[in-house]
């Protein structure tokens, strides 16, 4: 069968800085993958590449067995490749609902024609964009306002509108960059059960996050990168015991978490909490 996602000997320079130096795994429908790493391990920079932010320097990057490495980030959007951002990143100024409304505008058929006369086709298919923004705030569980401007919700109401507008695309594969930052820990374990009913609808997901419990109990298979090179790869199982893995995270800064240490879901209930140290 031909995965969602296929990352192959991936590579990104800037200048002398080798940010991604030879990344491969793959994702598949319903399947959770998660790439961590210390910081500036080149996480982020592995996700600007599959979706066409940045153009890489080597390796292949296929989505449903289509090369896209070369492909434009709109037409891989296109191929059904959605994500959010490290630092949230919705129209402060717009409403929440047409936040998400603007991902529909991805699959919506629309016509000039119909938009400037204001046909009733037009006005259907709105009414459309509307109802599926409002069932993807339903889905994520959103509790504030829907018609006030998105700055003011809380910041974890506004990582809950991202990854609904980012579902509103209708994708097949969802890129998460740190969801869990800045989340308390109510709004974890609620992150925990949406990324897994994400999953139940079929779509892929790879998921970069520093809370290693939320990490842990989500995946089914973890990637770790140290400075741009992929020093693991495995079940969350293998990669937690994995000497080199231990290694880059007790030899990097203080705000990294070992693999292991108890997030959202552990016993102790704190991110920080260092199990296997
Ligand atoms: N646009 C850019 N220009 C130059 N260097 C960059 C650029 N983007 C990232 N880098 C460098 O690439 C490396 C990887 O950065 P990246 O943001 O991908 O790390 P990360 O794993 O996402 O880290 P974090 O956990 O802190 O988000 C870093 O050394 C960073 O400074
Ligand atoms: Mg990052």
């Amino acid at each position: 069968m031909t995965a969602l996602l296929e990352v192959k000997d991936l590579r990104l320079a800037f200048g002398g800085v080798k940010a991604v130096d030879g990344l491969s795994f793959d994702v598949g429908e319903s399947e959770i993958v998660s790439v961590i790493g210390p910081n500036g391990a080149g996480k982020t920079s592995a996700f600007n590449c599959i979706t066409g932010f940045y153009r890489p320097s080597g390796g292949r990057i296929t989505i449903g067995g289509a090369d896209v490495t070369r492909m434009r980030t709109s037409a891989i959007a296109a191929r059904g490749v959605s994500r959010t951002f490290q630092n949230v990143r919705l129209f402060g100024d717009l409403p929440v609902l047409d936040n998400v409304r603007a991902g529909t505008h991805l699959w919506l058929r629309q016509h000039v024609f119909d938009a400037l006369l204001h046909t009733p086709r037009y006005r259907r298919s709105e009414q459309q964009a509307t109802d599926e923004a409002h069932r993807w705030l339903d889905f994520v569980g959103l509790r504030g306002d829907r018609t006030g401007a998105a700055r003011n919700l809380p910041y974890g109401e506004q990582r809950r509108v991202e990854i609904a507008r980012a579902l509103a695309r209708r994708p097949r594969l969802l890129l998460l960059d740190e969801p869990a930052a800045g989340l308390n820990h109510g709004e974890k374990l609620e992150l925990l059960d949406l990324i897994r009913r994400i999953r139940g609808l079929g779509i892929g997901i790879v998921l970069i996050e520093h809370d290693m419990g939320l990490v842990m109990e989500v995946s089914e298979r973890v990637v770790v990168l140290n400075f741009g090179r992929e020093i693991a790869d495995g079940t969350p199982e293998q990669v937690r015991r994995d000497p080199a893995v231990i290694e880059a995270y007790l030899g990097s800064d203080e705000d990294d978490e070992v693999p292991g240490g108890r997030g959202p879901t552990g016993a102790a209930g704190e991110e920080t909490a260092r199990a296997d140290a």
